[in-house]
């Protein structure tokens, strides 16, 4: 079992807000949709956290323990919410993994949804996982013709809403596969921060976003100003650049984030195209 490296918070950006508008329509209506962006932007965390995938995650760990009782056990109440199944694709895709890893999944989340109080045993829909409405799939760049075959398979026997997340570059390579870019329903992209919101975040949530000093120490306009230019509102980026910020700091026994600090900060964070 995988696990995403993970944030102390997550915090519900627009991005955010969209792509949870984007993953409800295709949810509801049962589309394949493809979900594209740069590296670090912000999409599996989006994923994970849209599914609540962390505590269901923690939830099958927990049932695999031999002294659990797994019959006053529960799964976590906000699967019967969202009913989504989160996977990675593995770097070398095989059709067991799919078979076994994914459909395994729909097959475990289902039965997991029917043990939480009030959903009861009644199918919400027709298929064979009933209760499973949504599969994201993460790194889909990494799925071959088979691959995406077996998804498109999964899709059309299971009436699951379907997304594919991917680089930007995604929805092109699909269209070589006819059969299945005629069941995308729409495709959405996931963009980096916008500059005002990236600065909202800057002067509101710091802490959150990994700066280890005292409140106020970021309120410098101009090296907040260059922490935006720099990280051009990808928040991986800005994870890197507090985390060079806070050593600089401590280094030099600094409690205010000037625009010096930022650019001897900015000459220890190796950037690639994004
Ligand atoms: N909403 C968020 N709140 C807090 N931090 C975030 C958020 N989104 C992204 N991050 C930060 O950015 C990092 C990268 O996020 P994530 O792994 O989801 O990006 P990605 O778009 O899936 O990138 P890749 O294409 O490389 O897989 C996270 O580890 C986290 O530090
Ligand atoms: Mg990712």
């Amino acid at each position: 079992m995988t696990r995403a490296i993970t944030t102390p918070t997550f915090l519900e950006t627009r991005e955010y807000q969209r792509f949870t508008e984007f993953a409800d329509a295709v949810r509801r209506d049962r589309y394949i949709g493809l979900c594209y962006g740069p590296p670090g932007v912000g999409k599996t965390l989006s994923a994970r956290h849209y599914s609540h995938w962390d505590a269901t995650e923690d939830y099958f760990i927990r049932m695999q323990r031999p002294a659990l009782d797994r019959f006053t056990y529960r799964p976590p109440a906000e699967l019967a919410a969202v009913r989504c199944v989160c996977w990675t694709a593995p770097v070398l895709v095989t059709a067991s993994h799919i078979n076994r890893g994914l459909v395994g999944w729909c097959r475990a989340v289902d039965t997991a949804i029917r043990r939480i109080p009030d959903v009861g045993w009644r199918p919400q829909s027709a298929g064979t996982f009933p209760h499973v409405e949504l599969v994201l799939v993460d790194e889909a760049d990494r799925l071959k013709t088979t691959g995406l075959e077996q998804l498109r398979d999964l899709y059309d026997r299971h009436q699951i809403g379907l997304v594919l997340i991917g680089m930007p570059g995604l929805q092109r390579r699909l269209t070589r596969y006819p059969q299945l870019y005629s069941r995308v329903g729409f495709a959405h992209e996931y963009r980096p921060l916008a500059h005002r919101e990236l600065l909202g975040l800057l002067t509101g949530h710091a802490a959150e976003l990994g700066l280890q000093l005292p409140d106020g120490a970021l309120s410098d306009p101009d090296a907040l100003a260059a922490i935006a230019r720099i990280t051009g509102g990808n928040l991986r980026l800005v994870h890197r650049i507090f985390a060079q910020i806070n050593r600089i700091a401590a280094i030099n026994n600094l409690s205010t984030v000037t625009p010096d600090l930022v650019d001897t900060a900015r000459e220890s964070l190796i950037i690639g195209a994004t």
